[in-house]
């Protein structure tokens, strides 16, 4: 039985010991847990409903995760506990999804292409005059929050509260998990719980048509189900493109020829943010459990078994995608990823998050065509989550506008 290796590099596409897991096997069994790397088997087990997400209390985590979730309050809108859609089957799921799929479908999204490149340019406009600019809390991280805040109706003067938000709830989601940074984060979830229980409240008297209008208006859905999925909302929708954003950045300012392929054909951006998910997604991880016995590739999966998904290694996969550690904007089949997952979890803002970065990187890079890292950008110790703190820049001269 090989061991499970977690720490930070550990999950990255490229890392020794996801080609480990690969030369074991589409789905060995290692510490314990099937795991794999293998883009069909991953992509079926997304899809196959013979597969259903991971509850809290699942055996096949890690003890402390248990015991801490075991005595949280099951009301508290945590990401990774019921009634939040990302954790919760059929048919709850469908309903959950229904009622707000509208809202990231391919209209409503279209529809915020003006107000995404207004929101980019007034942050790169401001960078000019930030003497050490950093990329992921200057720019990265205040173009989903201000989307995704304006989508749910919330007011301006709340995004620096919601981004600390995001940031105590994002390790909740981890497999091993501080004692200290889960308190902090059941502190924060006490705070989101309550502004959205008053959200809800006066959307009784005066309906609005945002999301969290959408989810009000829904008579089928309970209080704690309204809660748990605009929190979800918010957390996902700008945990994951920040690091979308500021992954990009890092592998673009250390790619100039990339760059300089962008800049002379600039309708490969398009593909360019294909690739950057697929490089280096900023999930790195999904599980499932098989909800009866399963064969996959000869190999029995138990009822009640854990499978752990490597996206970033599905995405790395050398039978897909061929020398799949290069980082190639002209990829033909980069879109092809896992980054979003797939099936009926498959991730509801993958619209929203192409739009922000086919416009705000372009939009950098344009403006700023000599952007280099000024020294290594501060990773952020998540491991399931492959993100930056920070990444301070020098941004160059400004190119002459067009
Ligand atoms: C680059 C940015 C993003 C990435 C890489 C990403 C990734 C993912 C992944 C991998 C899943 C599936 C997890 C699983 O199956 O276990 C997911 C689900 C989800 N994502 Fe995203 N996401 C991104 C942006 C967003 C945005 C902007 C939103 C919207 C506000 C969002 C909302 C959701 C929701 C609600 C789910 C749960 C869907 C369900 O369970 O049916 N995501 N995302």
């Amino acid at each position: 039985m090989g061991k499970l290796s977690l720490g930070p590099d550990g999950l990255l596409g490229s890392s020794p010991y996801i080609e480990e897991i690969r030369q074991r096997g589409t789905i060995p069994r290692m510490s314990g847990v099937h795991i794999t790397a293998d883009y069909e088997v991953c992509r079926l087990i997304l899809r196959d409903r013979s597969f259903g997400v991971v509850s809290p209390n699942h055996p096949g985590l890690p003890k402390p995760i248990r015991w801490l979730l075991a005595r949280t309050d099951p009301g508290l809108p945590n990401l990774g506990e019921p009634p939040s859609m990302l954790v919760t089957d059929p048919p709850d799921h469908t309903r959950y999804r229904r009622t707000i799929g509208q809202a990231f479908g391919p209209k409503a999204i279209a529809a915020l292409e003006q107000r995404v490149a207004e929101v980019a340019d007034e942050l790169i406009d401001r960078l000019e005059s930030t003497p050490r600019p950093d990329l992921i809390g200057d720019f990265s991280a205040r173009i989903p929050v201000t989307i995704i805040a304006e989508m749910l109706g919330l007011p301006p003067d709340m995004h620096s509260t919601l981004l600390k938000w995001g940031d105590s709830g994002a390790p909740l989601l981890e497999r091993g998990l501080a004692w200290s940074t889960y308190r902090d984060a059941v502190e924060d979830l006490v705070e989101v719980k309550h502004y959205f229980e008053r959200q809800f409240d006066e959307l009784e008297n005066e309906p609005r048509d945002d999301v969290l209008g959408m989810l009000a208006a829904d008579d089928a859905l309970t209080r704690r189900e309204q809660v748990a999925n605009a929190a979800l909302l918010l957390d996902a929708g700008f945990l994951t493109t920040v690091n979308m954003l500021g992954n990009g950045i890092a592998l673009l300012a250390g790619h100039p020829d990339q760059l300089e392929l962008l800049a002379a054909e600039p309708w490969r951006w398009r593909n360019a943010i294909e690739e950057i998910l697929r490089y280096d997604g900023p999930v790195r991880m999904t599980g499932r459990v098989a909800n009866h016995d399963v064969d996959i590739d000869h190999q029995r999966i138990p009822a009640g078994s854990l499978v752990l998904l490597s996206l970033a290694g599905a995405n790395h996969d050398p039978a897909v995608f061929p020398d799949p550690h290069r980082f190639d904007v002209t990829r033909e089949n980069a879109a092809e990823h896992l980054a979003f997952g797939s099936g009926i979890h498959g991730c509801l803002g993958s619209r929203l998050a192409r739009l922000e970065g086919g416009i705000a990187l372009p939009a950098l890079f344009d403006r700023y065509p000599d952007l280099r890292l000024d020294g290594p950008p501060i990773p952020h110790p998540l491991r399931n989550l492959h993100a930056y703190r920070s990444m301070p820049v020098e941004l160059g001269a400004r190119a002459t506008p067009r």
